[in-house]
């Protein structure tokens, strides 16, 4: 079958603020099923460019196209569906565990779930809970590790088979078991499925099919990571120091 989710930005600019840019003229293109990575320093615009992809922001300069058509043209719900998101500080809502799981497709049987979860490699620790799937999350989840809200967001974009993944890696309060479960969970559903991720672990980034090293909202450098060693350029640098 043929897989979806090639992303083009043509030109795009972007501001949150009157006079302040933040990006300036950007354009790539990503093949359906590659994997990107974002790299560089705090502020440069990364999450800018996640948030306009998915449709948070609204574009103003140039053009964002998914599959060849503009983004403006999606309609806000198959707009959604598109996207699958990680996030570093996972949101999960007060519910059961069952429920934030389902979260964006409703339809979805118990065995559905539990599939998913297995995928996600959090069917364990749920078993363990004394109410199983029923349990019921606080405050988002605050009764949960952070490894483990991440591992139920996993299992819930699982279900949902998102064309487009974003990953926003974590960094931090995980210990090294969750982790690596995470690590596996995220290389199967990112298999066959176009991946914006902003990086953070040098081992995953050295894998993605194309490193974008953004920089005071520019694209400064942009290839694999044999091509930006080889140019000697900020990613060496930043690889090699
Ligand atoms: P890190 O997450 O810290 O690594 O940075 P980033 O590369 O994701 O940067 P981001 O895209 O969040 O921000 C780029 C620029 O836009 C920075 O100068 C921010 O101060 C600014 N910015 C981000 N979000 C907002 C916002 O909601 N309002 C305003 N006014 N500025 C913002
Ligand atoms: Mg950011």
């Amino acid at each position: 079958k043929d897989i979806k989710g090639e992303v083009e930005f043509k030109n795009v600019s972007f501001q949150y603020e009157e006079g302040k840019p933040v990006l300036k003229n950007i354009s790539f293109k990503v093949k359906p099923g590659d994997t990107v990575a974002l790299v560089g320093p705090t502020g440069a615009g990364k999450t800018t460019i996640v948030n306009l992809l998915t449709g948070f922001y609204e574009v103003e300069k140039g053009e964002i196209l998914i599959d060849g058509i503009n983004i403006k043209k999606y309609k806000k719900d198959s707009l959604r569906e598109i996207f699958g998101i990680v996030l570093q500080d996972t949101y999960l809502f007060s519910g059961t565990i069952k429920e934030n799981i389902k979260y964006g497709r409703l339809d979805a049987t118990d065995d559905e779930i539990k599939r998913a979860a297995k995928i996600a490699g959090a069917d364990d620790f749920i078993n363990r809970l004394s109410h199983g799937y029923n349990t019921m999350l606080y405050e988002g989840g605050m009764n949960l590790s952070e490894g483990q809200r991440q591992l139920i967001a996993i299992a819930r974009v699982v279900l949902a088979e998102p064309s487009i993944l974003i990953l926003d890696e974590a960094t931090s309060n995980i210990d090294t078991r969750t982790e690596f479960k995470i690590q596996k969970a995220m290389e199967k559903l990112m298999e066959n499925r176009t991946t914006f991720m902003i990086a953070h672990r040098l081992s995953t980034i050295r894998d993605a099919d194309m490193i974008m090293v953004i920089d005071k909202g520019q694209i400064i450098e942009k290839g694999n990571h044999k091509e930006l060693l080889s140019q000697k350029g900020i990613y060496y640098n930043l690889y090699t120091s």
